[in-house]
């Protein structure tokens, strides 16, 4: 088997989140395309409506007529997405609102107490269950300034504050010693947001005039073509091509890792779209290296260590990632989900203290893989079983549309 293929997938996740909330908030119509498609984007939609935002479709586009909230009447469904959980803290306590949020199995077990402690700060009054969902949150108060250091390395909980600084009474300051993910800092700073991003620090102030609306071809999710790029790079022989995908250096560590390994991707027409940098990127089947992965790139491929950690079951050679502690708060325990299903193919992988190892050869077992309803573990194994065995055999598939729906359609269209 082997790809030889040209692509386009559905927009950055983290993107289509932001630019659903913020050109809710804006004076005016924003209009979007190709935002993510997955269910966690349905759960984001769903709860500015319930604030009353007018969000439709026109064709291929989003349309959000900017508006201002509303107290929803029911608690917010925030269904499996972290993100909206977050990030909706943030925004809707900005507008000085009174809400719920609830989510299902997996995002009732997520911690919340990590936006709790630095609204609450802020003045929000937060009840919650012991740090869990469900939330209720009342800003109808007003929010105080904070100068805030953030104590984890999470673009979610960045974000909740950033956002909540929107509506405060001063300047808000925000430190950052690990830097996350920062699609908000770029978004707000191109919709007229006073932010000032200085080394580990981010200045920004109350909105003095609602923020501009704007158009948007949101571009490819790095976190989705990291699946197809590792079955690119593991076939020998193969070759694709991801069209218009996001570059931000925050999200590009997959990339970096894989020059570690000693696999290249070769970029050709950089573009800036809305403050964001895309282009276009090759990989071709290479021969896997094992490497060293340093605790400071771990916010940059958070949400790629599953899959880098298939690649490196079949690299020659011992990969540590140093400092992933973070993986126990995903959608899954991502740090025991990856190690069983390492173990269940055959592979040696452990946990050293916060560290995870992937003792590299090539998986001996085609085991049923364990989703743990996780749809980056589901994802990342399914490759792993069909690099290793041409097939594969799973408990659940369903939570893959969580991020891509397409995933099965994609696999098929990109076999040469
Ligand atoms: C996200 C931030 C990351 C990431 C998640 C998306 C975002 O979470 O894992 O999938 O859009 O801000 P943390 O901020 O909790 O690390």
């Amino acid at each position: 088997m082997i790809v030889n293929s040209i692509i386009s997938l559905s927009g950055d996740k983290s993107i289509s989140h932001r630019s659903i909330m913020l050109a809710s908030i804006a004076s005016g119509v924003s209009r979007i395309t190709n935002l993510n498609d997955g269910e966690d984007l349905q759960s984001t939609i769903k709860a500015m409506q319930s604030c009353g935002v007018l969000i439709e479709k026109e064709g291929d586009t989003i349309v959000v007529t900017g508006s201002n909230l509303e107290n929803p009447t029911e608690p917010i469904d925030c269904g499996n997405s972290g993100t909206t959980s977050r990030l909706l803290t943030g925004l809707l306590s900005s507008q000085h609102l009174s809400f719920s949020l609830i989510g299902d199995e997996s995002l009732s077990k997520r911690p919340m107490n990590r936006v709790i402690t630095p609204l609450t700060e802020m003045g929000c009054t937060i009840t919650s269950n012991d740090g869990l969902l469900p939330l209720h949150i009342d800003a109808s108060m007003g929010l105080d300034a904070i100068d805030y250091e953030m104590p984890i390395a999470s673009a979610q909980v960045k974000s909740a504050v950033l956002l909540a600084s929107l509506g405060s009474q001063n300047m808000c300051t925000i430190k950052e010693l690990k830097h996350s993910r920062d699609h908000t800092e770029i978004m707000l700073e191109s919709m007229g947001a006073d932010i000032e991003v200085n080394g580990d620090n981010i200045d920004i102030k109350p909105l003095s005039s609602a923020l501009q609306s704007f158009t948007m071809d949101i571009p490819a999710d790095p976190s989705s073509a990291a699946f197809f790029i590792a079955l690119t790079v593991l076939l020998k022989g193969s070759s694709l091509t991801v069209q218009n995908i996001l570059l931000n250096p925050t999200r590009t560590g997959f990339i970096d890792v894989l020059g570690k390994m000693g696999v290249q991707g070769l970029v050709s027409n950089p573009t800036i779209n809305n403050g964001e940098s895309c282009g276009d990127i090759q990989f071709i089947g290479s021969k896997i290296q094992s490497c060293d992965i340093p605790a400071h790139m771990i916010p940059s491929i958070i949400d790629e260590i599953p899959i880098l950690a298939v690649i490196a079951a079949f690299a020659e050679g011992k990969t540590v990632f140093h400092e992933v502690e973070e993986l126990r708060f995903k959608e899954s325990d991502r740090l025991h989900a990856i190690i069983k299903n390492l173990q269940l193919s055959g592979i040696n992988a452990y946990e050293e203290g916060n560290n995870l190892v992937v003792q590299g050869g090539k998986p001996t077992k085609m085991a049923k893989i364990l989703s743990f309803d996780d749809h980056r573990i589901a994802m990342a194994f399914i490759i792993l079983s069909i690099v290793a065995f041409e097939q594969y055999d799973i408990d659940n598939t369903d939570c893959i549309d969580i991020s891509l729906p397409g995933f099965f359609n994609i696999l098929k269209e990109i076999q040469g």
